[in-house]
């Protein structure tokens, strides 16, 4: 099938390399320049496992191409929408200029029977009105709100095998969602369940997940701010939790809290949509999970402060991980690039270090000092401070580091180490949540 995708940030990036090797025949259009050239010369402008090989394969194969010119959608039947809903400038609520902007921009390239599938995280509602807007111009055109739930780091596997595929329709246009399955066939034959629902549940599935999820997270990590002043120990309570299975252990790891370019943004979208539509005091609790969110990082400064003695001025801090999480190399909204800045903004001497994400932490913070190497950062620490928890980190050996660092001091603010393996090498180990 010919289709196109309008938008080639992460999600479209991914979901266009995706299409093509599933056999569709896929032009992805995008109007940042530097973008779509480095797509063609299949370098994909971001980190994600998997994706330089698929992008290579598709671009070799001849069935996908990236482009500027929206023009070259006009024999495409299916359109996917994959453009960016950012947190406005100074407000809570989603910006969808890039939304709106797309679809003004393809409607005069629609066929007679087009299908356009809204995938971008929009606030309820959004659906309806694009729905009037395409039928307007093309009567015969169908919209198709058809959520989506990639995490990065599993962008590809998540594209190629979701967990549920949920289209939201009008009523009466049924017929439409048969051509999504079309394009989706592999995932359903592999068993992966379909919902099928109107436009604004279809809307809030995604933001009420990644809202749940959020939750999660805050959840534990208010129950570490309680473990803290009890001397309890908040890894040993969610593993005990977790194995109630109506709880779950997975989004239980308290630390640094959530961040990136999704969870932080939809959950204050989402609380501004339900004040526009007087909801406002079902989601007011979402506040509350964000300022938790927040206080985790003040609550990291802290520690390193109170491990530096109680202060930080002059102390050489080595900050490891920078990126929102592992296995990516965005730094958006990221909670160990923020904690960083405030050590040094509060006199540290900070030496910063990650696998992927020093490129784009530069581009953040130009004053910050980066290293690409481990060793370079730890080098006459006062203080370590585990931020992101990658392998690498995670698997370091505390006898190797100890001949580096200035203070045998670890700080773990994604409780991803092992304290005995710490402290039995002669380390001062803290985390978040857990007794001293
Ligand atoms: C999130 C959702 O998980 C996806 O389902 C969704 O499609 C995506 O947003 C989106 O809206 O596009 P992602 O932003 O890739 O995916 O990241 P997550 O894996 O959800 O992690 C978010 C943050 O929560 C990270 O900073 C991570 O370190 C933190 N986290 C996660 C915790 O602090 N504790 C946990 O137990 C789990």
């Amino acid at each position: 099938m010919q289709i196109s995708v309008i938008g080639c940030g992460y999600l479209g990036a991914v979901h266009a390399a995706c299409m093509a090797d599933l056999g569709h025949t896929v032009v992805g259009v995008d109007v940042d320049v530097t973008k779509v050239d480095a797509l063609n010369a299949g370098i994909a402008p971001f980190f994600e496992p998997g994706m330089p090989e698929m992008l290579a394969d598709a671009l070799a194969s001849g069935r996908l191409t990236f482009t500027t010119d929206i023009a070259a959608v006009k024999d495409c039947k299916v359109h996917f929408l994959t453009v960016g809903t950012p947190q406005r400038k100074n407000e809570k609520a989603a910006d969808l200029t890039f939304v709106n902007g797309a679809i003004e921009a393809l409607l005069p390239h629609l066929l007679p029977e087009a299908i356009v599938v809204g995938k971008s995280t929009v606030p309820v509602g959004t659906a309806a009105r694009l729905s009037d807007q395409i039928q307007e111009s093309c009567p015969d055109a169908i919209l198709i709100w058809n959520p989506e739930f990639l995490r990065e780091g599993f962008a590809v596997s998540d594209t190629l095998s979701p967990n549920r595929l949920v289209y939201g329709i009008r009523p009466g246009h049924d017929e439409a969602t048969l051509v999504l399955d079309e394009i989706y066939a592999s995932a359903l034959h592999a068993g992966v369940p379909r919902i099928i629902t109107d436009f604004a549940t279809a809307e809030l599935v995604k933001v009420a997940a990644n809202a749940f999820l959020a939750t999660k997270i805050s959840f534990i990590n208010a129950m570490a701010e309680v473990c803290e002043v009890s001397g309890a120990d908040v890894v040993q309570l969610a593993d005990a939790m977790g194995h109630d299975p109506r709880i779950g252990r997975k989004f239980l790891n308290a630390g640094l809290g959530f961040g990136g370019g999704c969870l932080p943004k939809d959950i204050r979208a989402f609380m501004a949509r339900a004040g526009e539509l007087g909801a406002d005091q079902a989601l007011t609790f979402l506040r509350e999970v964000d300022s938790i969110n927040m206080r985790r990082r003040s609550r990291t400064v802290d520690l390193a402060r109170e491990v530096c003695g109680g202060s930080l001025l002059g102390k050489k801090i080595a900050v490891l991980g920078l990126a929102f999480k592992p296995n990516s190399d965005d730094v958006r909204d990221s909670p160990a690039l923020s904690v960083a800045a405030q050590l040094q903004l509060q006199g540290a001497s900070v030496v910063a270090t990650d696998p992927k994400a020093v490129t784009n932490s530069a581009k953040r913070f130009p004053d910050l000092v980066l290293t690409e190497s481990l060793e370079e950062a730890v080098r006459g620490a006062d203080a370590i401070m585990v931020l992101t928890e990658w392998q690498e980190y995670v698997s370091m050996d505390p006898y190797e580091l100890a001949s580096l660092v200035a203070t045998r001091t670890i700080v773990d603010g994604r409780n991803c180490l092992d304290p005995e393996k710490w402290r039995s090498a002669g380390w001062t180990y803290r985390a978040l949540g857990r007794p001293q």
